[in-house]
């Protein structure tokens, strides 16, 4: 993930690495690329000759999609919802479903008590303290309304998806 830097204790040599999430590959990986096992959590690996071995991260965990709520879907707030999605919130949240490869939640995965409170989330903050910014100075009610369409839609797709697959 990022530049290596070099050090010496006591005249050993350590090399040491920041790993973790996002960069320029974020939209890239090769498709046999060890994110798809791995959670890729943010650490620091430091390297010395004879180290020991390299303790893996945690194996990722496929949470189900939940049941969308029954709510009328805006077909016509869809366009933009994406959009602003893809300016706002995907730098954090990333992709969907098998496309998420990002240690913040997962959108399309959201819970009823979640939908609940979709508007408190982005526009109050009731999630700052662990880091979900309030956006009440950037977006408009408007625009989160298209934004919750667009997961809802989305969550609605890969909950079908999913039904279909466990009938079969
Ligand atoms: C700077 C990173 C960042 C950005 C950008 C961001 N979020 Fe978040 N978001 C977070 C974090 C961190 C959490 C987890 C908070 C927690 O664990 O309580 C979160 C949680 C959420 C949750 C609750 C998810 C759940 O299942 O508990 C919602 C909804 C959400 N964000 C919506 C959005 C929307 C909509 C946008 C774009 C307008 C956005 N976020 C942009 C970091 C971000």
């Amino acid at each position: 993930m990022a530049a290596p830097t070099t050090y010496s204790i006591d005249g050993e040599q350590y090399i040491a690495v920041m790993a973790g999430y996002g960069g320029a590959e974020t939209y890239g990986y090769l498709s046999d690329g060890v994110i798809f096992k791995y959670k890729n959590m943010g650490r620091i690996l430091a390297f010395k000759l004879g180290g020991s071995e390299t303790p893996l991260p945690p194996e990722q965990v496929v949470i189900k999609t939940p049941e969308p709520p029954e709510t009328k879907i805006k077909e016509e707030l869809i366009a933009k919802g994406a959009s602003v999605y893809v300016a706002y919130c995907e730098t954090c949240h990333g992709g969907f479903g098998d496309k998420h490869f990002s240690q913040h939640p997962d959108l399309s995965k959201l819970v009823l008590a979640k939908h609940q409170v979709f508007n408190d989330i982005v526009l109050k903050g009731i999630l700052s303290e662990n880091g979900m910014a309030n956006f009440s100075n950037s977006l408009s009610k408007d625009d989160v309304e298209a934004i919750h369409n667009f997961l809802l839609k989305k969550q609605t797709e890969l909950y079908k998806k999913q039904e279909a697959k466990s009938v079969n």
